[in-house]
Order: C-alpha cells, then sequence, then structure tokens
C-alpha cells in the first residue's frame, strides 16, 4: 500500500515583536457600501482578536499603527469618529485587557488630543504598567520623524555634547525605549510603503505585506505570516558564510 503523505508541517516563527500597519478600513467599508466609521469599528474589532491571537501564539510585544501624524488632514468628522473609538476602547475593554495582563502603552505625542482622552489613555497606561504577558503599544498620533525629532530635542535639552551622541543615546529617547525593534512588521491592504511608521525601529524588520484589508486579516492571515516569516534568512547586513 502507498503511504499516505503527511500534510506537510507548517513552521511558525514567532516574533519577540510584531508591528501591525491595519490599513484598508475604508476600503474595507467602501466595498460593501458602508461608512468608513464602520471600517474603524471592524478594525477596532480585529484588533481585539488580533490581541487574543498574539497572546495566544506567544509574541510578548505588537505595536499597532493607529492614527498617524498625518490624519489629523482626514476630514473632522473622521478624526472624530477614530478619537471616540479610542475613548471607547478605553472604557469598554480595559478591564479585561487589565485582566488578561496586557501592559498598554502609547508612542507618539498626547498633547494634541483633547485633555479628557489624555487622561484617558495616561490613566491606562498606569493601571497596567506592571502587566507582562504582553504589551500593546498603541501608536496614536504617532509619526517616525516627529518620533526622531522629540528624540534629538530631548537630548539637546539634557545638553548632551556632539560626539557623547550615538545610536544607544537615540534609542533611549524613542517612545519605544527600553523595548527590543520590531522582528517583522505587518502592512495589510497591500500599499507598499512604510507611511513613517517605526523608521528607525525597523531599519532591520521583515516586512510582511498582504492584500487582505484589516478587518479580514485574521487569524490565519496571521499565520501565514507567521510561516512567511519563518523562512526569511535575517542577515542584518552580514553574509552567513564568510568562507564562500
Ligand atoms: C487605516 O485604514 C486605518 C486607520 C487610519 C485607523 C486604524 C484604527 C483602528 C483599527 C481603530 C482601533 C485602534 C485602537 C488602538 C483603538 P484607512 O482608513 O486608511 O483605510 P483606506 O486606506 O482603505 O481608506
Amino acid at each position: 500500500m502507498p503511504k499516505k503523505r503527511s500534510p506537510e508541517k507548517r513552521e511558525l516563527r514567532i516574533p519577540a515583536h510584531l508591528a501591525i500597519i491595519m490599513d484598508g478600513n475604508g476600503r474595507w467599508a467602501r466595498s460593501r457600501g458602508l461608512p468608513r466609521q464602520a471600517g474603524h469599528r471592524a478594525g477596532t474589532e480585529n484588533l481585539r482578536r488580533t490581541i487574543k491571537a498574539c497572546g495566544d501564539l506567544g509574541i510578548k510585544i505588537l505595536t499597532v499603527y493607529a492614527f498617524s501624524t498625518e490624519n489629523w488632514g482626514r476630514p473632522d468628522r473622521e478624526v472624530k469618529g477614530l478619537m471616540n473609538i479610542l475613548a471607547d476602547v478605553i472604557d469598554r475593554e480595559l478591564s479585561e485587557l487589565h485582566a488578561n495582563g496586557v501592559r498598554l502603552r502609547h508612542i507618539g505625542e498626547l498633547k494634541q488630543l483633547s485633555s479628557k482622552l489624555q487622561d484617558k489613555v495616561r490613566g491606562a497606561i498606569e493601571l497596567t504598567k506592571e502587566n507582562r504577558a504582553l504589551t500593546l503599544n498603541v501608536a496614536w498620533n504617532y509619526g517616525g520623524r516627529q518620533e526622531i525629532v522629540h528624540a534629538i530635542r530631548e537630548i539637546v535639552k539634557a545638553g548632551v555634547k556632539p560626539e557623547e551622541v550615538d545610536e544607544a543615546l537615540i534609542e533611549q529617547h524613542l517612545y519605544t525605549a527600553g523595548l527590543p525593534d520590531p522582528d517583522l512588521i505587518i502592512r495589510t491592504s497591500g500599499e507598499l510603503r512604510f507611511s513613517n511608521y517605526l523608521i528607525w525601529q525597523g531599519a532591520y524588520s521583515e516586512y510582511y505585506v498582504t492584500p487582505t484589508y484589516w478587518p479580514d486579516f485574521d487569524r490565519a492571515e496571521l499565520e501565514k505570516a507567521l510561516e512567511n516569516f519563518g523562512q526569511r534568512e535575517r542577515r542584518f547586513g552580514l553574509v552567513l558564510n564568510p568562507s564562500d
């Protein structure tokens, strides 16, 4: 009897730090004849599922791009809608996130948000600061260039001499200080751009782009990305076999 071939075993590589550009909410909504806000709501539901999936898979750090410094240029109604979503998520999900050991961090500039929203975000960070099951960095009013400007300003303010400035010092002043760089950055909806996301930290990250819109990026899609990541050869600018 011919031996039955077993399906190939899928190897998932689990990144210590996964970053995601959650793109395509608007197109997801349009393709269903819905308003853009419905796409953002569906994207929020998917973020909740993704946090759970990351926890189950043993991913320790997840960084999500939710509101960029450029997003202020969207229609007022959309900006307000997104701010409301952030407030709702904190009101509704915080206790469950906390119970599940999620540490919430914010990357970006809080100052331009309403003072009520700033308080909510600070309260959530304070409440969850000792949690370690999963660190969730929410990039909100975040821009990679703005982050580097912020770091340089802090360094200049501290009166550091030019010869004392090095990569380690800059890293200590980024919003992600103390965290490892992302191993993998996933972008949904097929766009092949960085869009000002983690431009310092992503210098050696692997990129993975899928045409799937963010609200539809489910656990199976995440596992496909991790399988693809498992096939990458990370060289960090070095050669693998110096004797060749
Ligand atoms: C990009 O899709 C998505 C955004 C600008 C918003 C992402 C925000 C969420 C998923 C809300 C939940 C997040 C938190 C942390 C509460 P797009 O609108 O640019 O889509 P398009 O390119 O198809 O128009």
